[in-house]
Parts: structure tokens; C-alpha cells; sequence
């Protein structure tokens, strides 16, 4: 069976006949090897293609085809390859290429102080993972030891990250089963959606509104939840209404529950805010950063929260090997002074305002188009066979998605039908204006 999840899928008759036609000899043999040599799992293996270059909003593969990367795993805000990043990176290598633990250095502290200074509210305290899904174990195990409580709650359908912590707090079978039990006392509540909400409602503001309200229900009858855990803009991407996470916030507060939000995928800007949880003013007790952190080039993500609980002194919640890697560091530094720098939060904001009307435009010439919907760089157009039973076109999702790798244009499908859309921050209205000509064209010819 096809898992249809936040990835796209890859085991499909489209996919087999797309890769027939276009991969040359070149990525054809590496395709065999990595299937050779990597453990296959879900949605990884088979690989879509090889590529042999990242620059800017560009990917190319081995046959030399230039695809706008409209997918990037949200890493590349900056664009792929940014020399002011090379150039700090390949700085910090020759100065100090690594510290062993129990040794501090400027680059950790200084990107530590830099995240300080930018977090919203007193967020101040932070640790460095070297991936998202380990930054939000340490999440996880700071609010257990700050609360004494052990329980979670957090959205189906949600995903944040492969470990034992992060997958149990995800709400997608795919990550969850076949490997035991998961992190005991992880509780799930369904997440708010503007079009087909599990709530049954008809508009987000009531969608909202069901979703607040069985958190703050959950919450009350379990009685003992340390803390709920969601993306404040959820990647599918559905974007809550106004008002939505300052009744989350209240209802924490009234349970004595923490609040942790995974910005992995949108801080830093994505979403034409520097953290997403901005557009609702909400200020959470720990917030976690990861993926464009490392400018698209390294790895590293970061938990951040208030000075209060700063309470693990006689534990070692994330006692990692790459703590305080001077290069990491320095490249996250370097990647969040190029965002402040170029203007790319307001850039997102203003190319994510002129794609959402352009958006709305194509919606309104094609009914294949159920919704669209997004902000800043974090967009998606959801396709539907008929709009009155909102049955998803998740075949013709895929037809579109393979004709427009055709035309130049890399995308990826969340849940078989919803074309996700999350280019880096430094797209131009004219990229934009390209990518969603390619898009209109592919659905006009698969309509
Ligand atoms: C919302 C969210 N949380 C956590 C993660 C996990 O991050 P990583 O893959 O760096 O472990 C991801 C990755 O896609 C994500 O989208």
C-alpha cells in the first residue's frame, strides 16, 4: 500500500514512469547503489533522482537539468550555497574547526546570545542538537524535569522528527508503527484545519475554536500533562486563526502545562515573521529551531526557553558530541545575520502575499483547486476530484507533480493531494510568478 504521509509518494506507476523517462545512466547507477547500500525505509528509498548541485533557489542533476527548488526541507531560506555563508564557515575551519566537550568557544556563545536577542518574549536559555527531532527530545525532557510531570500532548497528523521522544509526540502512523512502544504518556488531540477539519466546522475561526477547546479539555481531564507540543503553523500547511494560540496559551497556563513550539521547519522567517508563533503574539515556554539554523549547509537545531526552567543542572539532557561546534555555530550565526541583513523575513512576507492572490486566482479558473491557502514561503494548494465531496485528487496531485519537474519546476505533495509549496526566502515575486505559471499550466493540462 501507498503511505500517504508528509512526504510525497515514491512507489507509484507515476513516479517509475518519470524516473524511465528522464534519469541518464549516471543516476540511474547511483539510484541502484543507494538502494545498495542504504537501509531502505518509507518514503526515503526509492530516491526521486541525483543531483549533482545546489545553488540558490536551483538544484541540478546529473543529466544537467535545472529544477527551482520549491521543497528545499525548508533548510535553504537563505538559497543554497550562500558565499557570505562559505566564506564563515570555511573562516571558522581554519580558526577552530571543533571543541571537545567540557570546552566553550565564541561561536557557541555568541549564536547562543544572538538567539537570545531575536526569540521572542524572555526566551533566553538555549541548547544546540545537531538535528530537529534530537532538539525536541531535550524539549521534551526539559518539561518533564521542570513540571515533574511526564505526559505530552500534541496534534495528530503533526510531525517532529524520528526518535523515540519526537515520533511519539508525532501523529503519523508511518513514523510511529512497527517499532514497539513509544514514549509512554504521549496523548493526541486533532489539530484545528481550515478545510476538512476534523472538528467538522466549516471556517477556521470555528475550527479554531473546537481545537482550543478540546486542548483546554484535555488538558483539564488529564490533569497532569507537562506539556503540549505543536508547530504553530502547521507544515501541511494550515495556518491557525487569529487569536487561536493566545487560548492555547491560556489554557496551558491554567493547567500548569508547558508550551513548546516546533519551529523547525518555520522559524527564522519562513512564514514573513522571524517565528511563526509572532503572527499570534503568543510567547512560548520553549521554542525549537532547527533545519535553515544551518544556512542548508550543516546541521544543527536549538532549544530556547525562559530562564525559569533552567533546571537541569544535575542532569545531562542534551549532552551532545556537536554542543558547541564552532562551525555549526558560526554558520548559524552567519546564516541568521544574511536573513536580518538581506530583509528576507519581509521578502517572504511580501512574495508569500503575491503568490496566496495569485493563489486564489487559479482556484477561482480551475476546479480541481479545493483550497489554497499559506503565508510567507509556506503555501499549498490543495487538490480535490470534485469540491462539493472534497474527495482528494491525490492522481492528478501526482500528475502535476511530475509534469512540472518536467517543465523545471520541484515541488513536494503532503498527504497525497495538497501541493506544498515552501520555497527559500529569497524568492522574488518573478520566480514566484514562474513557479505558479508552471503550476496553472500542469493543472490546466491534467484538468
Ligand atoms: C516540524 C518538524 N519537526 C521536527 C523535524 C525533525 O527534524 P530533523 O529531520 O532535523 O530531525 C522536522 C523535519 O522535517 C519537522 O518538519
Amino acid at each position: 500500500m501507498i503511505a500517504q504521509s508528509e512526504g510525497d509518494t515514491n512507489l507509484s506507476p507515476r513516479r517509475r514512469e518519470w524516473a524511465e523517462r528522464n534519469l541518464d545512466a549516471e543516476a540511474r547507477t547511483l539510484l541502484v547503489d543507494d538502494e545498495k547500500y542504504f537501509l531502505r525505509q518509507s518514503v526515503s528509498t526509492p530516491c526521486l533522482n541525483a543531483i549533482v548541485k545546489a545553488e540558490g533557489l536551483f538544484i541540478e542533476d546529473t543529466a544537467g537539468r535545472r529544477y527551482m527548488d520549491f521543497h528545499g526541507n525548508n533548510v535553504h531560506h537563505i538559497g543554497y550555497g550562500h558565499p557570505r555563508l562559505k566564506r564563515a564557515i570555511t573562516d571558522q575551519m581554519d580558526a577552530l574547526p571543533f571543541a571537545p566537550r567540557r570546552y566553550t568557544c565564541g561561536p557557541a556563545v555568541a549564536l547562543a546570545e544572538k538567539l537570545a536577542t531575536i526569540a521572542p518574549g524572555n526566551l533566553s536559555k538555549v541548547l544546540f542538537t545537531t538535528g530537529g527531532s534530537d532538539a525536541i527530545e531535550v524539549a521534551i525532557k526539559l518539561a518533564r524535569a521542570a513540571t515533574g510531570r511526564y505526559k505530552t500532548l500534541s496534534f495528530w497528523d503533526a510531525f517532529h522528527g524520528a526518535g523515540f521522544g519526537a515520533a511519539a509526540v508525532g501523529g503519523e502512523a508511518l513514523f510511529r508503527q512497527g517499532v514497539g512502544p513509544l514514549m509512554p504518556g504521549a496523548e493526541h488531540v486533532a489539530p484545528y484545519a481550515s478545510y476538512r477539519c476534523p472538528y467538522g466546522t466549516t471556517s477556521i475561526e470555528a475550527s479554531g475554536e473546537a481545537c482550543a477547546r478540546m486542548i483546554d479539555y484535555v488538558l483539564e481531564k488529564e490533569g497532569d500533562i507537562a506539556a503540549f507540543i505543536a508547530e504553530p503553523m502547521r507544515a501541511v500547511p494550515h495556518i491557525p486563526p487569529p487569536g487561536f494560540w493566545r487560548k492555547v496559551r491560556a489554557a496551558c497556563d491554567r493547567h500548569g502545562t508547558l508550551l513548546i513550539f516546533d519551529e523547525i521547519p518555520t522559524g527564522l522567517g519562513k512564514t514573513g515573521k522571524m517565528f511563526a508563533s509572532q503572527h499570534d503574539g503568543v510567547v512560548p515556554d520553549i521554542l525549537v529551531l532547527g533545519k535553515a539554523l544551518g544556512g542548508g549547509i550543516l546541521p544543527i537545531a536549538a532549544v530556547i526557553v525562559r530562564p525559569e526552567l533552567d533546571v537541569g543542572a544535575a542532569h545531562a539532557f542534551g549532552h551532545y558530541t556537536h554542543e558547541k561546534n564552532p562551525v555549526t555555530c558560526r554558520a548559524a550565526l552567519a546564516t541568521i545575520e544574511i536573513i536580518e541583513d538581506e530583509g528576507l523575513v519581509a521578502n517572504a512576507a511580501k512574495v508569500g502575499a503575491f503568490a496566496l492572490a495569485r493563489m486564489n486566482e487559479m482556484k477561482s479558473r480551475h476546479p480541481l483547486i479545493g483550497d489554497v491557502r499559506g503565508v510567507g514561503c509556506l503555501l499549498g494548494i490543495e487538490l480535490v476530484v470534485d469540491r462539493e465531496t472534497r474527495a482528494p485528487a491525490n492522481d492528478a496531485a501526482e500528475a502535476v507533480l511530475y509534469a512540472a519537474l518536467d517543465k523545471g519546476l520541484s515541488f513536494k505533495t503532503t498527504f497525497g493531494n495538497v501541493m506544498t509549496l515552501t520555497p527559500p526566502l529569497t524568492v522574488t515575486e518573478g520566480d514566484m510568478a514562474r513557479a505558479l505559471d508552471i503550476i496553472e499550466d500542469c493543472i490546466a493540462a491534467t484538468s
